[in-house]
């Protein structure tokens, strides 16, 4: 999961590049380089942040109208200078990004070695790059051909961009299993991992399939398939805002994005959900109707956060629709042999739309004849475009690591889904229907009224950021939502945190409990409220630390625990959407107390595009 930017053009091509460059650094960020083209190639790279290679440029001749630029995620090669990108061929004419992994570069760097071609890095890029420089020496054919060969020889997952010296306008690029976007201007063309590098400057963007390869000139896009048939490129246009990618005052996009969600909220719904008319909009899942209908199964295949919406999913269709779900990592899914019915939907969820493992297990599905019905933040991503039919969540791009906005976003269409598909199979009582409906209307302004309250959450913060460890614990619907918070809080105050259903506490987590062992209860109004308070209580009884997520105007658990957070009544179905957010709250204001950069946590990138 690295960062690709490229631009050929009329502009100078150094600031579109190192800007663009800062604007994907949240897809990786251990190493930085850029390569120019002017007379010579020009490649300079280092381990570390965008912002610290922009200053060991400063006073560098960097005026070029091509460049390419990438932020990397270490996948082969520790974090350095040498293992950064761009990497440079062994004749200096040819220099190479690369986003994905070359599965069989061993066997290929091994060949290269017997030919007498030297390495200066431990990646696999460094591999390919020499691989096709080989191809393009040995079978004297054109740079293109040469990739377009070397592309058919190698496994894995791959977005290159390359530029040849003796080229000084163009840039190849190729895509297998990482993303491409290609941005089209007057006399120019933008590249990049997603749209964000371009969208100041065009709003025309081409999204590249896998197994394409461009050919790019300031007025030329030339996109052709590995059987060197020309394709059509399909413009389409980007309905995104600048403002959008901007941090616009807060210090962090994710706590940014964390109060962006009474409006993201809202913009899932709107158009979707009319509670006075009681109708749910979804164009997907009606089109999908009979099929979820008749399903004998529906099958949720998802990574990390977008896993967990997957959980409460399962829950509540269980209850609503009565289908059985059952619900996998896609990590696992993909590797088994699984059994997948006649009738089977399996439903996608990602934030992203481009994780690596989401997307092959959906790929192995469909071959067995499954209907895919993706659920996605990211407008025109791999997964949205892979699926049969599906639902955006329209949390607009959620940069920070720790995904926030777009799981509310998820949680928010997969209970309307299950509300429109329970209705057409007249699983739900109207009177039900209706109630969730107006729940669900009011989420948005529930959500906005606890973030009035965030300082409460930043206090307790305060008092629990050296802990060590911590468990989250919850009941039925609030399980996931135990699973998320603790999530949240490993991924971003580096802090030891388990998830559990709470009555699984006394088969075995309860000997974790010490005095200086925070236990986070997601303790809200519902049908285990009674079981939960003897949950707390037994926490207590062995001198644990309870910190409650509660329902306003609960006055029992605030007897028991050492700290709550009251978050507004809801439906049980509905409350998880409010209790995550406290606990997105908790893991921010803990990596902010321990100094941790919260937008880029150590080892961590926002879309795991590599397997
Ligand atoms: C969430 O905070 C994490 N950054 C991570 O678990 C993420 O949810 C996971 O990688 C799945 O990503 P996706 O939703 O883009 O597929």
């Amino acid at each position: 999961m690295c960062g690709i930017v490229g631009y050929t053009g009329h502009r100078e091509a150094y600031p579109i590049v190192i800007k663009g460059l800062k604007r994907l650094e949240y897809r990786g960020y251990d190493s930085t380089g850029v390569a120019l083209l002017n007379g010579g190639l020009k490649v300079y790279k280092k381990k570390g942040r965008v912002a610290d290679l922009e200053e060991f440029l400063v006073g560098k001749d960097l005026h070029s109208h091509i460049g390419i630029g990438h932020t990397r995620w270490a996948t082969h090669g520790e974090p350095s200078d040498r293992n950064a990108h761009p990497h440079t061929s062994n004749s200096g004419k040819l220099t190479m990004i690369h986003n994905g992994i070359i599965e069989n570069y061993a066997q290929i760097k091994k060949e290269l070695l017997t030919k007498g071609y030297t390495f200066t890095s431990d990646t696999d890029t460094e591999v390919l790059l020499n691989f096709i420089e080989d191809i393009k020496e040995n079978n004297e054919c054109n740079l293109e051909e040469a990739v377009r060969v070397a592309l058919k020889r190698i496994t894995g997952a791959y977005c290159i961009l390359l530029l040849d010296e003796a080229d000084p306008e163009t840039i190849i690029a190729a895509r297998k299993g990482s993303p491409l976007v290609i941005g089209v201007g007057k006399g120019e063309h933008f590249l990049g991992s997603d749209a964000s590098p371009m969208l100041e400057y065009t709003k025309e963007v081409v999204y590249i399939n896998d197994y394409e390869l461009a050919i790019v000139r300031p007025d030329e896009l030339i996109l052709k398939n590995l059987g060197n048939e020309k394709i059509t490129p399909f413009v389409t246009k980007l309905d995104l805002k600048l403002a959008a990618i901007e941090k616009g005052g807060y210090e962090h996009f994710m706590l940014k994005e964390i109060f962006e969600q009474p409006s993201t909220i809202l913009d899932c719904l709107r158009g979707r959900l009319d509670a006075s008319a009681g109708m749910i909009t979804m164009s997907g899942v009606q089109q999908n109707i009979e099929a979820f209908k008749t399903a004998g199964r529906i099958i949720i295949v998802a990574c990390g956060t977008s896993w967990h919406a997957g959980l409460l999913a399962e829950y509540i269709i269980e209850e609503l629709c009565r289908i059985p779900v059952e619900v996998e990592y896609a990590s696992e899914f993909r590797y088994r042999n699984p059994v997948i019915n006649k009738g089977d939907i399996i439903i996608a969820i990602s934030q992203s739309g481009e994780t690596a493992d989401t997307l092959v297990a959906i790929n192995r599905a469909k071959e067995q004849g499954a209907i895919i019905f993706g659920i996605v933040n990211v407008v025109g991503s791999s997964i949205a475009r892979l699926s049969n039919g599906g639902a955006y969540t329209h949390a607009g791009p959620e940069i920070g690591v720790a995904s926030t906005k777009a799981f509310t976003g998820q949680l928010a269409v997969l209970t309307m889904m299950a509300l429109k598909i329970a209705k057409e199979k007249g699983t739900i009582a109207d009177e039900r229907y209706t109630q969730l409906l107006f729940e669900l209307e009011s989420v948005p302004e529930k959500v906005e009224a606890l973030l009035k309250n965030a300082d409460a959450i930043e206090a307790i913060a305060e008092k629990y950021k050296d802990a060590s460890d911590a468990l989250f614990l919850g009941r039925g619907y609030n399980f996931p939502i135990a699973l998320e918070g603790a999530l949240k809080l490993k991924e971003i105050s580096y802090i030891h945190a388990e998830g559990y259903p709470a009555a699984e506490m006394k088969h075995g987590p309860i000997a974790l409990v010490t005095a200086t062992l925070p236990v986070v209860f997601i303790a809200t109004n519902d049908t285990y409220h009674e079981k939960i308070i003897s949950n707390i209580q037994e926490i207590k009884a062995r001198k644990g630390k309870v910190i409650a997520i509660i329902t306003e105007g609960d006055d029992v658990i605030p007897g028991l625990a050492d700290d709550v957070f009251y978050v507004p009544a809801a439906d049980e179905i509905i409350a998880p959407i409010l209790s995550c957010v406290p606990l997105q709250l908790l893991s921010y204001y803990m990596g902010i107390a321990r100094g941790v950069d919260v937008d880029k946590p150590r080892n961590l990138a926002k879309s795991v595009t590599v397997e």
